[in-house]
């Protein structure tokens, strides 16, 4: 039996305000709807893929990424929290989907994942870097989201609570991808130009105070039509102050400036490519 998720707050939707011009979310068959019946197509896609798991896109150290079967032009960002009680002889009348979130191993991967993460931050961050004009560009957010479902019987009790961002799916792979997969960079493909091009749109970035912090193999992904570069993931962005790679928490520096992380994703790409040619050469 299916849990019905409710949503938890007003989904925040990013045309809403009034002074921007904002794109509303695509619909597959390009028809008017309104904003209720299209909410409610995207909550009934997200509830699909929990409960099967499939068409995932991605996965990172917080989220799980998702599109939809019907509608080409959207992916999910999704951070769940799930938590199921159950006395251990009583496992065997908790939902099967459910099943494995009381295992031990999901629990302490459950404790590394950050709940706390706010992904209306990342789409105000993706919001900001959208604006700037470049030949490099970020996904398209629309909306953020939080549900929650929860189900009681004298057996068990399960809470299960999503965030998500709506936004747009891009025809791209990330470099990690890439790199791993040993996938074919397309046609005419030049590392130098696509990491001259991720520096002068980190400059942009910089110079409107906003700071990615992350910037990676993982988190940069390649149009595989034009080869241009997309950068993802403003999940630990910061709109800068003095010290814009220094943790509030913690007060230690990150590892890397978004530079250094552009010269990284070149010299990946540099052994990659000199290595595909290797391979093509044979
Ligand atoms: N808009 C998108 N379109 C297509 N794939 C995406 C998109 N956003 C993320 N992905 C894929 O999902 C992975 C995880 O997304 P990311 O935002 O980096 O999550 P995390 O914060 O967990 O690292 C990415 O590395 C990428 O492969
Ligand atoms: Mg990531």
């Amino acid at each position: 039996m299916p849990m019905r998720y409710e949503k938890l707050h007003p989904s925040r939707w990013f045309d809403e305000e009034e002074s921007r011009h904002k794109e509303t979310i695509p619909t597959e068959e390009n028809v008017e709807k309104s904003r209720e019946e299209r909410e409610k197509e995207l909550v009934h896609s997200i509830t699909l893929f929990l409960e099967s798991g499939k068409n995932k896109l991605g996965e990172g150290g917080t989220a799980y990424v998702y599109y939809p079967e019907t509608n080409q032009k959207l992916c999910f960002k999704v951070i769940r929290n799930v938590e199921v009680f159950a006395r251990p002889e009583k496992l065997d009348a908790v939902p099967s989907e459910y099943q494995r979130f009381a295992s031990e191993e999901y629990k302490d991967k459950l404790r590394e994942r950050p709940w706390h993460v706010t992904l209306a931050a990342e789409g105000d961050f993706l919001d900001s870097a959208r604006e700037i004009k470049d030949v490099v560009r970020v996904p398209e957010p629309y909306m953020v989201m939080e549900l929650e479902s929860s189900e009681e019987t004298d057996d068990f009790f399960i809470s299960d609570k999503v965030k998500v961002l709506v936004m747009e799916r891009l025809p791209a792979i990330s470099v990690e991808d890439i790199i791993q997969k040993k996938i074919k960079l397309p046609e005419g493909f030049s590392v130098d130009r696509f990491s001259q091009r991720l520096r002068s749109f980190i400059d942009k970035m910089h110079e409107r105070g906003l700071f990615h912090r992350d910037m990676a193999a993982r988190n940069v992904m390649v149009d595989m039509q034009t080869g241009d570069p997309y950068v993802i993931d403003f999940g630990r962005s910061k709109f800068g102050h003095e010290e814009p790679y220094r943790d509030d928490e913690t007060k230690l520096f990150f590892p890397r400036t978004d530079e250094d992380g552009v010269d990284s994703i070149e010299k990946d790409l540099k052994l990659y490519s000199q290595y595909s040619r290797a391979i093509d050469n044979k």
